[in-house]
């Protein structure tokens, strides 16, 4: 092999070349955010190798060799050649050792370099692991919470119909001193407290149709476990270290603040008192002994996260955090646990009973639990694929979550989905505004549905959202009664459909000639492609604009052929030829808008789909190609029932 022939001097240079990447001789302490950019650096320094053209098959070739296979080979070579010319001299031939250790270092560097590629590739095209943050159990559920974990299963729900294998996770958190003086305030023991507010927060998945795979609570033992055993890594790989710490605490907010993030107000009374800046809520100074991680550490790693700006969606918020991490301000070394005195409703530091886990690192390690971390199947869907969270937690999941998950060797999310608030009635939702809507009442005027489509289809992720009761009645009857439920009743009347059939898209294909006709053709076409887009850059109110524009164009072509008129035409076989095509486009959109909308609306979009006979196996995102350009016809099909898609809101504040 000519690796063997290379000069002494040249071999010499890629060889330390090679050795100048640690990662070839020893396993990485470091996470693989930081060895890659290394790789990458040595990948870079080889290919600028003037040798690396030249030997860059063979050291293709090498990838599916281990070194001693190969090096075998080489040796039977040697001896040949031996044999044949006799004594090869030293100082152009490298020693079998020195080959050895070289061809060594290049099978690690290409098997590595392979598994990393792997690990980057399948986890992004086979599993998907979707999350919602976990929901702290100090009140109930509002609709800001019921957004994200809607927002979180249509993602989730979307990569199922691409065909991924999808999980969703959800679930709350319940340590910390604000569900323990909520459980005070509501007269109950804490932990009755908690099992009470976290069935309100099933309760609320199960309602609107979230459809998780998991719903974790952090009172839970295995979660308990799951925290200890990434602590005890932390810990081994040198991240935490003991120390003390004085400092504004802001009991309301569990978090230490500096002098620039507090200020004074004066309360009911008329004395002055420190506040936090951010929420207003009352801080005190606290001097105490505690764990700490190295934060400081972790400013590259996190700049090099960064670089995808893909990581962090919208771009706004990407830019924010970015804008944080290059600040660095940020990364001061963070305390990691709390006296247990202070704190004591929570997870016991592993070998010291007298502090427990801070709740920020103990809720964010939920996302590891729930994949059966620490047994090694939690790989399976690691790293999460998107992570759904409010703008209020983006510091937590933007800088402690990735830092921590580095530290302990772990990929950090591939993306973070950041969402703005929900305001009603133009106000900031809160309890002394007593403004803060249940999604249990907002269902019993709206149906689970109705307030999941609202939401879902009036935000906007960068930028607050209204919940006005005119504009979800208004939206409502609008969307789902007027254009999509008018859509189905109209083309399944008896006056026009007394058969009851579904007639065969591609056999009417190119009946309609209408400017109408053409244009709900044209909206068809791109709808699946345009959806997709807006899907997945997480721009949801964008499908639904899309499907509505469709459906609309549908209705008007619906206007323009005026098929009551044709029904009457009954010798007339063109009319009856163009009743059909007509009825049978109608509900050809109303097929894809269905389908389409699954997503976001998934209990209405089922029962739609199965008054229309849509098989379960024909509910994929590749079924959103209109029928008709596909190339073998599907059959004719009746439906059997009537179907009453949406009622119209009447007035939904009676
Ligand atoms: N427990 C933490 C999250 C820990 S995740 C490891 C928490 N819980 S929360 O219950 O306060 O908030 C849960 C989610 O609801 C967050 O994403 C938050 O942004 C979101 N919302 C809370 N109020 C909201 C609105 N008014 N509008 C939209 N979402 C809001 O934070």
């Amino acid at each position: 092999m000519a690796v063997a022939f290379l000069s002494y001097t040249k071999y010499i240079r890629l060889l330390r070349c090679m050795q100048n990447s640690s990662i070839l001789y020893e396993t990485s302490k470091r996470s693989i955010m930081t060895t890659r950019p290394r790789l990458e650096k040595v990948l870079e320094d080889l290919q600028k190798n003037p040798f690396f053209d030249k030997y860059a098959q063979k050291i293709a070739k090498l990838q599916q060799t281990s070194p001693e296979e190969f090096l075998d080979r080489v040796s039977e070579k040697e001896r040949k050649i031996k044999e044949e010319k006799g004594k090869v001299p030293a100082a152009v031939r490298p020693s079998t050792q020195s080959t050895r250790s070289f061809l060594t270092a290049l099978w690690k560097y290409n098997h590595f370099h392979r598994e990393i590629c792997r690990s980057y590739s399948t986890s992004a095209s086979e599993y998907k692991y979707v999350t919602t943050p976990i929901f702290y159990v100090n009140n109930v559920p509002h609709i800001g919470h019921l957004y994200t974990a809607a927002l979180a299963d249509t993602i989730a729900r979307f990569n199922s119909m691409l065909g991924h294998k999808t999980i969703l996770t959800t679930g709350t958190d319940e340590h910390g001193t604000k569900v323990q003086r909520a459980a005070e305030l509501n007269k109950l023991p804490t932990k009755e407290y908690c099992d009470k507010i976290s069935l309100s927060f099933k309760n609320m998945c199960d309602t609107f149709h979230v459809e998780y795979s998991d719903f974790i609570r952090t009172t839970e033992v295995r979660h308990r476990e799951a925290v200890h055993h990434f602590w005890n890594r932390l810990s081994e790989r040198g991240h935490i270290y003991s120390g003390k710490y004085s400092g504004w605490y802001c009991v309301a907010d569990e978090a230490f603040l500096s002098d620039a993030d507090i200020t004074e107000k004066k309360n009911n009374k008329g004395e002055t008192m420190k506040v936090s800046l951010e929420s207003g809520h009352p801080v005190e100074w606290a001097e105490e002994d505690n764990f700490k991680f190295r934060l400081s550490a972790f400013q590259d790693d996190l700049k090099h996260w960064l670089k995808d700006e893909n990581v962090v969606r919208p771009e706004k918020f990407h830019k924010m955090l970015s804008q944080w991490v290059e600040d660095g301000e940020i990364f001061k070394d963070l305390s990691i646990s709390r006296p247990l005195s202070r704190v004591s409703w929570g997870i016991t530091t592993p070998g010291d009973d007298s502090q427990s886990i801070y709740v920020w690192l103990d809720a964010l390690i939920n996302y590891l639990t729930v994949l059966g971390y620490p047994n090694e199947n939690f790989r399976q869907f690691w790293p999460p694929s998107v992570q759904v969270i409010g703008k209020d937690i983006l510091k937590f999941h933007g800088v402690y979550w990735p830092a921590f998950l580095i530290a302990a060797g772990l990929e950090p999310p591939k993306t973070l989905v950041c969402h703005s608030h929900w305001t009603v009635e133009g106000e900031k939702m809160s309890k002394s505004n007593t403004n803060v809507v249940s999604p249990f009442d907002a269902a019993t005027q709206y149906s689970p549905e109705g307030v999941r489509y609202f939401l879902l289809r009036e935000s906007v992720p960068h930028k607050d959202s209204n919940f006005s009761e005119n504009t979800v009645q208004l939206i409502l009857n609008a969307d789902l009664a007027d254009n999509l439920g008018n859509l189905v009743r109209r083309c399944t009347s008896n006056l026009i459909n007394s058969e009851k059939e579904i007639p065969n898209p591609k056999l009417f294909a190119d009946v309609l000639k209408s400017e109408q006709a053409l244009k709900v053709k044209e909206n068809l076409e791109f709808l699946k492609a345009t959806a997709e887009k807006n899907y997945k850059s997480f721009n949801v109110h964008h499908v639904v604009d899309a499907v509505m524009t469709t459906l609309h164009s549908a209705n008007q072509m619906f206007d323009y052929h005026k098929p009551w008129a044709l029904r009457k035409l009954t010798s007339d076989l063109e009319a009856e030829k163009e009743l059909k095509a007509v009825i049978s486009l109608t509900l050809e959109t109303v097929r894809v808008s269905a389908l389409i909308l699954h997503p976001v609306i998934p209990k209405l979009t089922s029962d739609l789909l199965d008054f229309l006979q849509v098989p379960q196996e024909n509910r994929t995102w590749e079924d959103t190609s209109p029928a008709y350009l596909e190339t073998s016809p599907s059959e004719n099909r009746n439906y059997t029932k009537d179907c009453i898609f949406f009622e119209k809101i009447r007035d939904a504040k009676k």
